[in-house]
């Protein structure tokens, strides 16, 4: 038996070992941890259980039956995060350059499958030079049975992609389909074809960090939700991503101890500036009404005159919408559309309730926008909303115009419990807009048209320019002053927190895609 335990040891450590001591060391020369010191990092201490540890691949093209290594690429298994069950993969670079095998893809594809059918979330560390080259059509298979399963996935279980290293070609799809990406800062990239492609076909000079870096996604394309310094700062940022969302679509987030008290928060009461055209940081009302330190910005540098996140009040998880006036006076464009539509969708398929605040003076006009499909991306922001049925909660904190007041989370598409501070502006359109319209004529026949102009402006202001008529109608269920808002969005949530809505008998919704 001793014999037989050595051997087994002695393949183990071959295994640990990956594509060698000197590949390793290359990767921690660029700055970058090996996939099995991830995995370490990733999972609490002793947790993981590695399945596939042998697998070779099947390959002989090449001369590649002289090279096998075991695991293949990547190391799959499973292990807990805070306790918490999670199953993952982590390419490794060092075999093969992490390329994809057909064997590579089936190790991953079963963990897949174990994740679903147990119900647990699914990480995936990539770094990988893409298709195994020696091996044809079978690794474009490998990739494409890894997209079906993301697909199947979806909405099921939470599925969260690092890209760690390099990820191209149709490699991208896999991570693009999960419900979050997070790039390390200046070793990563992603792009559909790399630079030397995009010389030949459109003559473009360009390096594969301005192609495709980790704050080329974050801030021009939105394909990254986060960015990560370095490994270890990726590894804690998915660690606590984790912590705002369930195991699966069939349970709840995990509520996070805390003693409910009836506290206010007077701060919020200075927040708002005396000029409704003043701008002001939308983050400081989040942070006063969420949980201490508990804000967590997803897609943080991507379409900034919208904010989307995760946050506890009173410890329960939540997923915060919020116009943001420090950018474009927090108007809805095209990009802040999808950027808050699709944050919408993560919420409502894994049942984390939504708080909404409001501060958009409307969608932004333009040929730019309208012929990049601003009506096909509010759309998808309206739909979301009015498909989600998970508890929702608005706060209007000022202006509230046009077709924005309808799809920030009006009562109309079906929000539960929608509040407005007094300072609240909720009307077809701002007062100087409206006036020039409806009063037309009378300003053009005035002897004095400017002051005529101020003065049926003030006359405008003075009937909508406040939460008023919406509330005598039933929007708004009720005006609050700014430092009862934590109070009330807490207690209003503990009203929903049963909350069950039954969606129409149909196979799918057709959302503006
Ligand atoms: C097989 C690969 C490989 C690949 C890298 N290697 N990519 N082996 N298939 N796709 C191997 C290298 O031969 C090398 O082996 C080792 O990995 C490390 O690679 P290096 O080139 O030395 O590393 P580096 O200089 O860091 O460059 C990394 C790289 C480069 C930028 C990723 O290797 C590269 O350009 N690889 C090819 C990328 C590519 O075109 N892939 C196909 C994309 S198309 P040794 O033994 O020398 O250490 C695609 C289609 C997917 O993926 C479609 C899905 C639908």
């Amino acid at each position: 038996m001793d014999k037989k335990k050595q051997e087994l040891t002695r393949r183990q450590d071959q295994a640990a070992l990956g594509g060698g001591q000197d590949r390793i060391e290359k990767q921690h020369a660029k700055g970058k941890l090996s996939a099995r010191e991830r995995i370490q990092l990733l999972f609490d201490e002793n947790t993981f259980e590695e399945i596939g540890m042998m697998v070779v691949h099947r390959s002989t093209d090449f001369g590649l039956d002289r090279q096998k290594i075991y695991g293949d690429g990547v190391v799959t298994g499973y292990g807990t995060i805070d306790g918490r069950l999670v199953y993952a993969y982590a390419q490794d670079f060092t075999v093969f350059g992490g390329s994809l095998s057909e064997t590579h893809a089936e190790k991953i594809c079963k963990i897949m499958d174990l994740a679903v059918e147990n119900g647990v979330p699914l990480i995936g560390l990539n770094d990988s030079g893409g298709a195994r080259i020696q091996e044809g059509v079978r690794s474009l298979g490998g990739y494409a049975d890894i997209f079906y399963r993301n697909v199947r996935a979806s909405g099921v279980i939470p599925q969260i992609s690092a890209i760690m290293g390099p990820c191209a070609g149709g490699a991208v799809y896999s991570p693009a389909m999960t419900d979050f990406t997070i790039m390390v800062e200046g070793s990563s990239y992603m792009f559909v074809t790399g630079p030397n492609v995009v010389k030949t076909v459109t003559n473009e000079e360009v390096t594969s960090e301005e192609l495709g870096g980790a704050m080329t996604h974050a801030t021009k394309s939105g394909v990254t939700h986060l960015t990560a310094a370095n490994d270890v700062d990726c590894i804690k940022q998915i660690q606590q991503l984790l912590s705002y969302l369930p195991q699966s679509n069939g349970n709840k987030p995990s509520i996070n101890g805390f003693v409910l008290s009836d506290e206010l928060r007077p701060k919020l009461n200075d927040i708002m500036p005396e000029s409704s055209t003043t701008p002001y940081d939308m983050r400081h009302v989040i942070t006063e009404l969420v949980d201490v330190d508990s804000f967590m910005e997803i897609h943080e540098h991507f379409a900034s005159n919208i904010i989307v996140g995760f946050g506890r009040v009173a410890g329960m998880s939540i997923g915060i919408v919020a116009n943001q006036p420090m950018h474009l006076a927090g108007v809805l464009d095209t990009d802040a559309s999808r950027k808050a539509a699709r944050f919408v969708r993560t919420c409502d398929c894994f049942n984390i309730p939504l708080l909404v605040l409001v501060d958009v003076p409307g969608f932004l006009p333009g040929t730019d926008q309208e012929w990049n499909g601003v009506i096909h991306h509010g759309a998808k922001l309206l739909y979301a909303f009015s498909d989600a049925t998970v508890p929702r909660i608005t706060l209007i904190t000022r202006k509230a115009y046009g077709g924005a007041y309808d799809v920030m989370n009006s009562k109309h598409i079906g929000a539960d419990m929608n509040f407005a501070w007094p300072t609240a502006e909720i009307a077809v359109m701002g007062a100087k807009g409206a006036t020039e319209i409806i009063f037309k004529k009378e300003i053009s026949s005035a002897d004095d048209p400017q002051a005529t102009l101020i003065e049926m402006e003030k006359e405008y202001s003075d009937m909508f320019a406040n939460p008023y008529k919406a509330a005598e109608r039933g929007f708004v269920d009720e005006v609050i002053l700014p430092e009862e808002s934590r109070r009330k969005i807490i207690k209003a949530f503990s009203l929903l927190a049963n909350k069950k809505k039954l969606t129409p008998d149909r196979k799918h919704g057709n959302i503006p895609l």
